[in-house]
């Protein structure tokens, strides 16, 4: 599904990862764990192709990141660390304009809209400016756009950091739910640089 080699990747001088591989599979929830200032993010945008790496190679269903990118990126939803939200959008306006930038077919848009509010639980607040809403439900529709298009591979940034507990349930549930059916990538801080591990195994049928 992911496979990364050989991953470096150097600002400047300073290596901000080095030598990373990684194999992700299909209807799996994997952590990418590591303290502040591991390489997570860093990691995340050159898996997405959102920057490009020093040394090393991604492909995602075997389409290279770079090479072949307008496929490879067809197959991911990302959730940056800051997630990219026009605060002057309602979440309709917002994740219609997504779906635009992502190509979907006018006619089956709205359906595709109504089907990621469902699943993030966002439809009480499609109309409302995103500005006003609440940090879980800002991150709420910061998912909903990833899952716009329903690509296989989800690859969220810290989507539950800053949120209440209550919240963190919540979205731990969305995310649980959603790696039932594709892989879910999400990392973790914790006190061991650079692990990585699988969190949860799949269920019968999604492999
Ligand atoms: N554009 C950049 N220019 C220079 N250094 C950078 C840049 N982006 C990240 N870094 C550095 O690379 C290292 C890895 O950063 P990264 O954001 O990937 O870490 P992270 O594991 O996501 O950390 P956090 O847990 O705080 O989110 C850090 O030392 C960071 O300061
Ligand atoms: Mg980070």
């Amino acid at each position: 599904m992911i496979e990364v080699k050989n991953l470096t990747k150097k600002y400047g001088s300073f290596t901000a990862v080095k030598n990373l591989n990684l194999k992700l599979e299909k209807g799996h929830i994997y952590g990418l764990l590591g303290p502040n200032g591991a390489g997570k993010s860093t990691t995340m945008n050159i898996m997405t192709g959102c920057l490009a790496a020093t040394e090393g190679t991604v492909t995602v269903n075997g389409f290279d990141i770079y090479d072949d990118a307008a496929k490879a990126k067809k197959c991911i939803g990302y959730l940056p660390e800051i997630p990219p939200l026009y605060n002057d959008m309602t979440p309709f306006e917002y994740l219609r304009f997504v779906g635009r930038s992502k190509k979907i077919d006018k006619t089956k848009l709205d359906a595709e809209i109504e089907r990621v509010m469902d699943k993030c639980g966002i439809e009480n607040v499609a109309d409302r400016l995103i500005k006003n809403l609440s940090k879980g439900y800002k991150q709420r529709v910061g998912i909903a756009q990833a899952l716009i298009g329903d690509p296989e591979v989800l690859v969220l940034d810290e989507p539950t950091v800053g949120l209440d507990p209550k919240q963190i349930l919540e979205i731990r549930q969305v995310i649980s739910q959603l790696g039932k059916e594709r892989t879910v990538s999400a990392p973790i801080r914790t006190s061991e640089p650079g692990s990585i591990g699988r969190s949860r195994s799949s269920t019968k049928g999604t492999r």
